[in-house]
């Protein structure tokens, strides 16, 4: 029988099943793909074999978990549950072989493929930089359903195995050998070799160490959730994110295979799982975007080696590109050095590959690097004429392929490319700080861009490991343009005299990674007024007089050590105001939030983005917005657009014509938009 999916080769007496998912770059396991694991292992179970190796035909990893849009489909609880089943009952033939398996794993193995290699009796994985392991799908909302909560604490220990599954976090093959997830590593030379001798020599199973199984003991608990309850609730509000409360409670109760699937189906269904896949899945495909296409980018030129040029010389640097970085200001290129050294050396630890990202950092005070530059990205102040001039000089130093980026906030890519012969080769670079936590780069384009510079800046970011949002050239593009009025309001609220720790602790409560006045404080305040003031007149947004008195005082936030909060010399925040926020008359979520609605219902009315997910995904990659909530354009979708509206017509009345509704509002067709599928 040919299959389409797995392969199955008999050599001696062992049986090798390879899996190459058909029509996909990367192994997921599908219902037809775990289908016909199923119908091989009925038909290989009666077999004389000495044992199964079981690996992936995929250069790239070994399984990357469950097919996640299979998810979106399902609908019903019942209907998630049996696909947990059907995992299980699966995975529960290949543990009752009546031979040994075992799992060769190489790059991801993730999710479903965990627990498909957890129900084998041995694995290897190979050595190298590049194999991670991991139970990721806290992070979907969900928990491992393919009996993962079952098989992994007995094997690893009780707490590295709820570490595991409620932080989602992945580990090296080296760290799984460690903790006892993977029975031997191998280079990629061996791991046949060790895998046949494994199955051959019936080594014993790995069980972890009684006193790391010590804890999962009945009276222990009990104790043990109550004592993890505070660090979960750091990390998630019960009500916002179930799935590590649900973790706490199947393992408090020891749960069966059976009650596994059942609350996976239930929360496989719910509004958080379904946001944070809509989440997700927009994060594939600005990563496909970004790997549309070849970049032809080897080095970098940075120009201001200020807060962002610096982080964005250094993580391309640490992504394997050769940076330099220009400034002109010898000290300041001296701390950026520094700052570089020490990010490499948190990040990279082996001190071979720290000195060889050294290697690839050039301060360069005279600009020399710009002669062999392929991208240049400039990162100067936020001043027209310097910037100009700027690009004036740069066009005549580079070569005529050499693409030209500017990381501008607010400035139109039109009026910066005034100043150069070719303004089609610019385009905008738009990161977020901090660059090596924010995810999202917003790919400029301006009237002049022509789409073969887009489509490299693209790629380049892509090949950064960042995500590409493409927008139109208008004021404070997508993200700080939906943000600014949010963070506007805020200053608004503490100008009427709410308490700052109010105003934030309502946009935490509400899912907000940060609140509002702590935000501005940590952009800077100078940054915030400058794009404020940049957008107050196309926005007709007024800028709060607070505001401009605190930048006049050189109050600038945690980098000057005050804002709106004060700031020790580590940027530590002190104690300000009350321990608990007073409570507050003003409608405090409402305002800052109906605000942010209404002017992402504008930003898509006039076509920043071309269709609703991008907002969603700039929102939540560039800003954190709520991810449980999945994005501005869902959360609308989940309030409906009349009752937004009729609010912001409320609130218009009581506070002003900055909260009147948006003329999209009345144009349900924008929310619908959606991206066309890919050619
Ligand atoms: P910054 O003030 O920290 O750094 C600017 C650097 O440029 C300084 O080190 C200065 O010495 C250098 N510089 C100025 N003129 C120069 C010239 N002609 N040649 C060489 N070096 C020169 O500014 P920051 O915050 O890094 O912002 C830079 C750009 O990035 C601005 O356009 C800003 O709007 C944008 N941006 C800033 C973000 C933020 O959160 N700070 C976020 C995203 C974009």
């Amino acid at each position: 029988m040919t299959h389409q999916h797995w392969r199955l080769d008999y050599f001696s007496d062992l049986a090798m099943l390879t899996l190459d998912v058909a029509g996909q770059s990367a192994n997921v396991l599908s219902q037809e793909v775990l289908n016909e694991l199923g119908h091989i292992l009925s038909e290989i179970d009666t077999k004389p074999l000495q044992g199964v190796i079981i690996r992936s035909g995929k250069t790239n990893g070994f399984i990357a978990g469950a097919d996640v849009r299979e998810f979106v489909a399902i609908n019903d609880t019942a209907r998630a549950a049996e696909l947990a089943q059907l995992g299980q009952h699966v995975f529960s033939l290949i543990a009752g072989l009546p031979f040994p398996s075992v799992a060769v794993i190489h790059g991801f193995c993730l999710g479903g493929g965990l627990e498909l290699a957890l129900a084998c009796t041995y694995r290897i994985a190979r050595e190298d930089s590049v194999t991670r392991l991991g139970l990721p799908e806290v992070r979907l909302g969900i928990h491992p359903g393919f009996a993962g909560t079952v098989r992994l604490p007995p094997l690893v220990g009780e707490l590295p195995a709820l570490d595991l599954m409620l932080t989602g976090r992945t580990v090296s093959a080296r760290d799984a050998r460690r903790l006892g997830l993977i029975d031997e590593i191998a280079p990629e030379r061996h791991l046949q070799h060790a895998a046949e001798s494994l199955l051959k020599r019936h080594a014993p199973r790995h069980r972890a160490p009684w006193y790391h199984r010590l804890p999962g003991w009945k009276p222990l608990r009990p104790l043990i959730v109550r004592l993890l309850t505070p660090r979960v609730r750091r990390k998630a509000h019960p009500d916002q994110y179930p799935a590590p409360w649900r973790i706490l409670e199947l393992w408090r109760n020891r749960a069966t295979e059976e009650q596994e699937a059942q609350s996976l189906g239930e929360l496989l269904v719910s509004r958080t799982s379904r946001n944070l896949v809509h989440v997700f899945l927009l994060g594939e495909e600005l990563k496909r975007r970004g790997k549309a296409r070849p970049h032809g980018i080897e080095h970098v030129h940075v120009i201001g080696a200020g807060v962002m040029g610096a982080d964005i010389a250094i993580w391309a640097a640490r992504q394997g590109f050769r940076v330099s970085l220009q400034d002109q200001n010898a000290e300041i290129l001296a701390r950026a050095v520094k700052k570089a050294h020490a990010f490499f050396k948190s990040k990279l630890r082996d001190p071979r590959a720290v000195q060889e990202a050294m290697d690839r950092f050039i301060p360069d005070l005279d600009g020399q690097g710009l002669a062999r530059a392929d991208l240049v990205i400039e990162a100067i102040v936020e001043k027209i004429e310097p910037k100009r001039e700027l690009f004036h000089g740069v066009e005549q130093k580079v070569r005529p392929q050499t693409l030209l980026a500017t990381n501008t906030s607010s400035i139109p890519l039109e009026v910066i490319g005034q100043a150069l012969k070719d303004p089609s080769r610019l385009v905008g670079l738009h990161f977020f700080n901090p660059v090596a936590k924010m995810q999202l780069v917003e790919i400029v384009r301006g009237a002049q861009t022509a789409e073969p510079a887009l489509e490299r800046a693209r790629a380049f970011t892509g090949a950064i490991e960042r995500l590409p949002l493409d927008v139109k050239s208008s004021p404070g593009f997508l993200v700080n343009r939906i943000l600014m009025p949010y963070l506007i309001e805020a200053v608004k609220l503490v100008e009427e005299g709410v308490n700052i720790v109010t105003i934030d602790r309502a946009a935490t409560e509400f899912g907000m990674p940060m609140g509002p006045i702590a935000l501005a404080d940590t952009v800077g305040l100078d940054i915030c007024l400058s794009v404020a003031q940049e957008l107050s007149e196309p926005l007709h947004m007024d800028v709060p007089e607070n505001l401009r008195r605190l930048v006049a005082e050189g109050h600038l936030g945690r980098k000057s050590g005050r804002g709106f909060y004060a700031y020790d010399s580590r940027g530590r925040r002190q104690q300000s105001g009350p321990d608990k926020a007073p409570a507050s008359e003003v409608p405090v979520t409402e305002r800052l939030i109906l605000r942010l609605l209404n002017e992402a219902m504008a930003c898509l009315r006039e076509g920043v983005v071309t269709d609703a997910d991008a907002v969603d995904a700039g929102m939540v990659y560039g800003t954190g917005f709520a991810p449980f909530l999945g994005g501005p354009v869902r959360y609308i979708e989940s309030l409906g657009e009349t009752g937004i509206s009729h609010s912001l017509a409320r609130l218009a009345q009581e506070y002003g014509a900055r909260f009147a509704p948006d003329p999209g509002w009345s144009q349900p067709d924008l929310l619908a938009r959606r991206p066309q599928p890919p050619n």
